[in-house]
């Protein structure tokens, strides 16, 4: 399973990279105003961060807006990867994109139908909300199990699932028990995923034994 993170704070994302555990970023418009910096500049500075693919969302909600949007974005870095709302003009643009090869996020899924769709129209991801689901009283866990199914039955669809609207680590496993393709994360519920009480409690008591012993490995 690869693991985004969701934030548009450059320091932040500049910390879990040093991790080595990071495979891509994913912002949005909320993420970008929280950031309260220049759009542009804070996904050129995450571009050169990392790696892996960093989503860029358009905030046009037309066709030919989001096109140019698109190619602006795209040139920012190699890595840029273009996310567009589940919407018609959303998914035109997607199948527009993906035809000239440029990888797009398709964001705000909240129903299998459109995950669907977003496959047909050559998405690289599709970001179903899980945690937004929960929040409405619906099982946001059971719609990625859907679009797992519905994928599988399709092996010519090569969209990826990513997991996205995470709220805590029982999210993500279970995400990853399913055999969902990625899951981006607040940092700080990839910051809790590190942590077990009983790490630290057994990791106190081996250096409490080791230091009666007056070794040292060095
Ligand atoms: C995904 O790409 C979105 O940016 C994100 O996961 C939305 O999560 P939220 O519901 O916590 O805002």
């Amino acid at each position: 399973m690869k693991f985004f993170v969701d934030t548009a704070d450059v320091k932040e994302i500049q910390e879990l990279a040093a991790t080595g555990l990071l495979d891509g970023v994913t912002t949005n418009p909320s993420l970008i105003a929280k950031s309260g910096r220049p759009f542009l500049d804070v996904i050129k500075e995450i571009c050169a961060i990392v790696d892996g693919p960093v989503s860029a969302e358009v905030t046009a909600t037309d066709h030919a807006t989001m096109m140019r949007e698109a190619d602006k974005l795209s040139k920012l870095a190699k890595n840029v990867c273009i996310k567009v709302p589940l919407t018609v003009d959303g998914l035109k643009t997607c199948k527009a994109l993906s035809s000239n090869g440029i990888p797009v996020n398709v964001t705000l899924c909240f129903s299998a139908a459109q995950a669907l769709l977003a496959a047909k129209a050559g998405a690289t991801f599709i970001s179903p909300f899980v945690g937004r689901l929960d929040d409405i009283g619906q099982d946001g866990m059971e719609l990625i199990a859907d679009i797992i199914a519905i994928y599988s039955a399709y092996p010519n669809l090569k969209t990826e699932v990513l997991v996205a609207s995470i709220r805590h680590p029982i999210h993500v496993v279970a995400a990853a028990k399913m055999g969902a393709d990625v899951a981006t994360l607040p940092p700080a519920v990839l910051k809790q995923m590190f942590h077990h009480p009983l790490t630290d409690k057994g990791l106190s008591a081996f250096l409490a034994d080791w230091a009666k012993t007056g070794q040292s490995v060095l």
